[in-house]
């Protein structure tokens, strides 16, 4: 029998060199390796500019902190994410107004436009799996309702308009419009968390897309301090001989949340080779469509389409006629043989901490239809055709034998 993981980091011979290059440095936490990660990812992207950080969550906390979000706020977010994107609101003291998805899992625009109110100060589409939500409706619900937006502070002011946050923490190697970048929304988060297409080990980068009133470098540079205490000189730079070097100052209520050398190595070495290791990717992904596209009872993910193609993040299988319970059941049958499936995600509305704030599932029938049918294959460049023709196997055999147990036919 195989084993097969879900999503193991991809690490070779130029990772270990680059990290060992880090630790072998004298310096591990922020300094020349961020930075070089940080110029890496702007020219990958074409972003202005990007700041890395230690995980998305905390990215998406000190950019929500920088526009001033808090008490009596409102941030429109999905229901089918991961908490990470909520939780960051509740951090601020704000409420998440929760808004149901479509077919494509993404955040559905008509019903985000019933619920923008005076309160709203920012939009998070999550772009899930790797597929990129409708943003020429949001940029569109954001310019018509415009004349609702309150700002409160100067940050808001200058913006003049609900703040669009994707929530990118799958989509780094994206395509969309034709670049690696979504140049519709304001700020871009990705993770790069252990199981992303790039890792970090945990981290996450910013990208900032403001309009030219925000002055590119001077944001950086501000957003640079505020993720490290709100220390003017980080520590490397103080490290540096020459006068009057270790002396600095504190001039905001920042964060601590910056990304360590040691752990910007990784994502380098995986940089360098990022459009193979995507291509690996798009190996596997089309390996899956072309198979499940046989299959009566299966629905494929979104690949490829007028705007864009997916970064192949996740393989999001939905299995046709079935309930919960079922696709539990196919899934306990197929860890049995050894391949590891997973779910992605648990609609907000059904874990504990948003049913107590009064959240219902009932109320997003389409984020419990397609979790509940729902099934993430494993996606990584490692995996050879054997194991890619093994996972089919598995996942069909099970899905077959419940469908049978069940008497559901197409
Ligand atoms: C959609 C989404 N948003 C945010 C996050 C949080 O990312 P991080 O673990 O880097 O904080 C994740 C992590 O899996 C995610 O899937």
């Amino acid at each position: 029998m195989k084993s097969i993981p879900f999503s193991p980091p991809f690490i070779d011979e130029d990772v270990y060199a680059e990290v060992k290059e880090s630790l072998s440095s004298g310096w591990i936490t922020s300094g020349p390796k961020v930075k070089a990660l940080e110029e890496a990812v702007e020219k990958y992207t074409g972003a202005a500019a990007c700041i890395c950080v230690n995980s998305w969550t905390s990215g998406a906390l000190l950019m929500l902190k920088w526009f001033g979000v808090g008490p009596g706020d409102e941030v429109i977010v999905p229901a089918y994410t991961y908490s990470a994107t909520a939780l960051t609101v509740l951090h601020c003291g704000a409420t998440p107004v929760l808004v149901d998805v479509k077919d494509d899992f993404t955040i559905d625009p008509k019903k985000i436009a019933q619920v923008i109110t005076e309160k709203t100060k920012v939009i998070m589409p999550v772009d899930i799996g790797g597929w990129l939500a409708d943003y020429d409706s949001i940029k569109a619900l954001v310019a018509n309702k415009k004349h609702l937006f309150k700002p409160a502070t100067d940050v808001q002011k200058k913006l003049g308009r609900i703040l669009v946050l994707a929530d990118a923490a799958h989509s780094f190697g994206s395509i969309y419009k034709g670049r690696h970048f979504n140049f519709d929304a304001d700020i871009v988060i990705y993770s790069f968390h252990a199981v992303k297409n790039l890792t970090t080990a945990e981290g996450g980068a910013i990208c900032i897309n403001l309009p030219e009133v925000f002055e590119v470098q001077e944001t950086k540079k501000y957003l640079k301090i505020f993720s490290l205490n709100g220390q003017t000189k980080d520590a490397f730079t103080k490290s540096q001989s020459g006068p009057g070097a270790w002396k600095y100052d504190i001039i905001a209520l920042g964060h601590k949340v910056n990304m360590p050398d040691v752990c910007a190595a990784i994502g380098l070495a995986q940089l360098k080779k990022y459009d193979q290791l995507q291509q690996e990717r798009k190996r596997v992904f089309e390996y899956y469509l072309k198979y499940f596209s046989d299959k009566k009872w299966a629905i494929n993910p979104p690949y490829t389409g007028e705007n864009q193609t997916s970064s192949c993040h996740l393989y999001m299988l939905i299995i046709k006629g079935i309930a919960e319970n079922q696709r539990d059941k196919i899934m306990d049958e197929i860890s049995k043989t050894g391949v590891s499936v997973n779910v992605h995600f648990i609609p907000l509305p059904m874990l504990t901490l948003f049913k107590k704030m009064g959240f219902d599932i009932e109320n997003f029938p389409k984020a419990y239809d397609n979790y509940s049918r729902e099934i993430s294959l494993p996606v990584y460049p490692q995996l050879s055709d054997s194991d890619l023709e093994y996972i089919c196997h598995s996942v069909s055999d099970a899905v077959e034998k419940e469908l049978t147990l069940g008497k559901t036919s197409f």
